[in-house]
């Protein structure tokens, strides 16, 4: 049966962009937490951070959380891990997500592959690991689902996961009584289709831009940072540890990595943005050393 709902553009893309998932992000966690990262920049650095217009999140979550079904994240797998869309380089993965302009919001000056720059330099900034800079330059490029015409709400916003019941920790929970999941006794009990702490790898997260560069990168990167690429997003468990009973030893010694990663991605925003050129040679070397001359997305 088809689950893929039928939406009017207002339903596809309720946010001005998609950065007002990003500054409420911001909202809701305005520092970093001190056991991740006590070095690291808190907000009293961001001053000039002001909360997004919350009816717009607001009905992008209550979208999200009523077509995220168990049924609607196997299509998108089934549609998007087919890899038969367009073949190309990193580096133009890159630049086709940047073409992704928000035209609708004038105050977003900072385009997406600033953002990836950014976060990755603020990476190496702080003398971490080659891969480790890779993957803050690579995280957000599973963004490019929105290039291919994919509702805002199934490209971005906080993850979990889908086939058991929905956490009370998870942003705007309440809107998953529209979700037909939560109706389901399959799905909707503590660990529905899932076994106590089976381990992530074994349970399907809600369809967005984590999952699908997972899957895109699987083969060439550390599994560190592939924690970091498909997990970056699932703040109810990098936060808020909602999902303990479906963890096992390795997520929660891997999960370490993931919120090593999240600082970098919230809070690295900086003033003097990155100068593309001037970067793009030590991002060229960096993709050629892990991986392949092209990828499929
Ligand atoms: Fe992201
Ligand atoms: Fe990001």
């Amino acid at each position: 049966m088809n689950q893929q709902p039928v939406l009017t553009e207002q339903e596809r893309n309720p946010l001005a962009s998609l950065e007002e998932w990003e500054d409420d992000l911001l909202a809701r966690y305005p520092e970093t937490p001190a056991s991740v990262n006590p070095e690291h920049k808190t907000k009293e650095e961001y001053r000039n951070y002001e909360a997004p217009a919350r009816d717009t999140v607001r009905e992008f979550y209550r979208l999200n959380h009523r077509y995220q079904t168990f049924d609607f994240v196997r299509e998108k797998r089934e549609e998007f891990l087919a890899f038969n869309k367009k073949e190309m380089t990193v580096w133009g993965v890159a630049e086709f997500l940047n073409t992704l302009v928000d035209d609708s919001d004038p105050d977003t000056d900072l385009d997406q592959l600033q953002h990836l720059l950014q976060t990755s330099e603020a990476i190496r900034a702080d003398g971490h690991p080659d891969w480790f800079v890779l993957t803050g330059f690579l995280h957000d490029m599973g963004k490019v689902l929105c290039l291919f015409g994919e509702p805002q709400w199934a490209v971005v916003g906080d993850t979990f996961p889908v086939g058991c019941a929905h956490s009370d920790k998870i942003v705007y929970s309440e809107f998953f009584a529209e979700n037909p999941d939560s109706q389901n006794e399959q799905y909707n009990t503590k660990y529905g289709v899932y076994e106590p702490n089976c381990g992530l790898r074994n349970v399907h997260m809600s369809w967005g831009h984590d999952e699908y560069l997972y899957h895109m990168t699987k083969d060439y990167l550390p599994e560190p940072a592939l924690y970091m690429i498909r997990y970056h997003s699932f703040y109810a468990q990098h936060r808020e540890n909602a999902y303990n009973h479906l963890l096992d030893d390795h997520d929660h010694e891997m999960f370490k990595w993931v919120r090593a990663f999240n600082p970098y991605d919230l809070y690295s925003k900086s003033p003097k943005p990155p100068v593309v050129s001037e970067l793009k040679p030590y991002y060229e070397d960096l993709i050629a050393k892990y991986l392949p001359a092209t990828v499929r997305l």
